[in-house]
């Protein structure tokens, strides 16, 4: 039994995600998740809300909350959507939990220890209205570059020019408005994950198997322009950890907390004490600390192509550089992202589907299933509704669906809800069997890589294959002259289904789950091969409800019109 521990980058808490957000970590996390857990191996799925930074301060304030009453509501919100869509993470954390503040602190310390923290001093821009430093989006005036009198302190929305808040032209407060503001002298920690740009090389280096898209975005920074830079790890906020060294206060760090990039990764370490500390589970470090027991634990990451430089090179350089045995990520499998009908999907304008929206309409597997059958692995892909409603109608409803309507529904109009005796395989059945035999262990190749595509489409020429075994066999043609032919035919074909169920729940784990009960079985199985036959003659079923409705021209019209934006 391996031992496999995944996380997928952890979502802001402002908000709710679209679909883009979904495919490119937590819903190929969650499918490779379940696959594993199938497959008998020991899993632990991590997830959090992501809940510090000006984003959080930000949308607490619009919402007229204290933002820790902000964020609780949130996590719940996402939890709850996250539940809807059959995530199953086995602990769904959150950033900002003590069991966090005392590891953001701890990792600081340490780093601080090894000479891998610089203080500072900086020119930071000081509201006398506010009473406070304005940082980041805290800030807008006009983009010295093009002029847009909206940027923000951290980049300009009109010609995305990464801006540094004292670039701006006639700044004014996000807060209050307010133009009283002063350049002032602070202090501030950076990173020197400078220094440690040779390690961080070799150690990308020495992942081969790595998709492309992660590695050339982690060489690009390590090698263009200055190459890798120190990178500012505190900021003036009031919501985050408190900079401190380990328990200890830090000199001079009074009233600061960490920058959100620097907290956030640490949860996906954080998030297994929670699931410990919530009795889930005990002994978190065995999952993180390779003198502890992780040292055989598989690491993989999930996340979208703008978390690979976070999760290739400064989260990297916090573990490596607190010089303690944490388990360094085996695989990072990065996503590009998911456009919709024509253009992005955008939260601002509402345009395109959110998680809650889309679970409003169908059920998840119908999500799932065009989700990962088109995520974004090699491009960018694109989401429409003709393609959604094709996917659906063809792979879901016409071939899986038809195919367990079909047996189901003859068998019981000729031989009652109840597997039928009688006649015996032959070549037809071997020649299925062979088929499906070669197919399976495809398709357990291409979710052993992660290669999503690859392994949605051989599980639906799995489910072709049933398909077409009952056409050709046709068993209401041999019950004319021969029904214990069409008896051997119909058990065979009864058999398909729990096979199926097993294969194809990491993608639908809903049907799979009402294939296999509807088959008299507690769930669905991961088959210990094509010949397995758990359906023996006499075992009861019943005919299932449809399993998945047909999209009709009408629904795809009038959604299409619901999610074109401004909302
Ligand atoms: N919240 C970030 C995003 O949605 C991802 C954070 S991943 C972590 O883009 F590594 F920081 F945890
Ligand atoms: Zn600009």
């Amino acid at each position: 039994m391996a031992r496999i521990l995944i996380t997928s980058a952890i979502p802001y808490i402002n908000g709710i995600k679209h679909l883009g957000n979904l495919v490119g970590s937590q819903l190929p996390a969650d499918l490779f998740a379940r696959y594993h857990r199938a497959r008998g191996n020991e899993v632990m799925f991590l997830c959090a809300t992501d809940e510090h930074g000006t984003p959080a301060e930000l949308a607490a304030a619009k919402a007229g909350k204290p933002v820790a009453d902000y964020c609780a509501e949130m996590h719940e919100v996402q939890s709850e959507i996250a539940d809807g869509f059959r995530l199953s993470f086995d602990h769904f954390g959150r950033s900002s939990s003590p069991q966090n503040h005392a590891l953001t602190q701890h990792f600081a310390g340490r780093l601080a220890e090894a000479g891998l923290i610089a203080e500072v001093s900086e020119r930071q821009v000081y509201s006398h209205a506010d009473g406070r430093f304005l940082p980041d989006r805290y800030i807008e005036g006009t983009c010295p570059n093009c002029g847009y009198d909206r940027a923000r302190g951290d980049q300009c929305e009109n010609c995305t020019k990464q801006l540094d808040p004292t670039d701006l032209i006639e700044p004014r407060s996000a807060i209050s408005g307010s133009t009283d503001l002063e350049v002032r002298e602070t202090k501030h920690l950076y990173l020197r994950q400078s220094q440690m740009r040779d390690q961080l090389d070799a150690w990308i280096d020495s992942k081969a198997d790595w998709p492309v898209l992660t590695t050339s975005i982690a060489k690009k920074w390590l090698h263009d322009g200055d190459g890798l830079q120190d990178r500012g790890i505190t900021r003036d906020l009031d919501w985050g950890v408190p900079v401190k060294k380990g328990g200890a206060d830090w000199p001079g760090m009074e009233g600061k907390v960490f920058y959100v990039w620097f907290d956030a990764p640490i949860e996906y370490i954080a998030c297994a004490a929670e699931w410990v500390d919530a009795g889930k589970g005990s002994d978190w470090e065995r999952w993180w600390r390779t003198d502890k027991g992780a040292e055989d634990v598989r690491y993989v990451q999930f996340m979208g192509k703008d978390n690979v430089p976070f999760h290739t090179l400064s989260f990297p350089a916090t573990i490596m550089g607190s010089g303690e045995p944490w388990k360094l990520v085996d695989y990072i499998k990065s996503f590009n992202y998911l456009n919709y009908d024509g253009g992005q999907f955008s939260t601002s304008q509402g345009r395109g589907v959110f998680m809650d929206q889309a679970l409003s309409i169908l059920p998840a597997d119908y999500w799932r299933w065009w989700l990962l059958s088109h995520a974004p692995e090699n491009s960018d892909s694109e989401f429409t509704w003709e393609n959604f409603q094709a996917s659906v109608n063809k792979d879901l409803a016409d071939v899986l669906g038809n195919f367990v309507s079909r047996v189901t529904k003859f068998c019981r109009s000729k031989f009652g809800e109840q597997v039928p005796e009688g006649g015996s395989y032959g070549p037809a059945e071997a020649a299925a069997i062979e088929e499906l035999t070669g197919r399976i262990k495809a398709y357990e190749a291409h979710m052993e890589a992660i290669e999503i595509r690859k392994a949605a489409s051989e599980l639906r020429a799995i489910w072709v294959v049933g398909n077409e075994y009952l056409q050709s066999a046709a068993p209401w043609t041999a019950f004319k002259t021969d029904p214990e032919a069409a008896a051997a035919i119909t058990r065979f074909a009864l058999n398909l289904i729990p096979l199926y169920a097993g294969l194809s729940a990491p993608f639908i784990p809903d049907a799979a789950d009402a294939m296999a009960k509807a088959m008299g079985l507690e769930g669905a199985q991961w088959p210990g091969s094509a010949e397995d036959t758990p359906l023996v003659a006499g075992a009861a079923f019943t005919v299932p409800d449809v399993l998945f409705a047909k999209i009709s021209d009408d629904q795809r019209e009038e959604w299409q019109t619901r999610f074109a934006g401004t909302r």
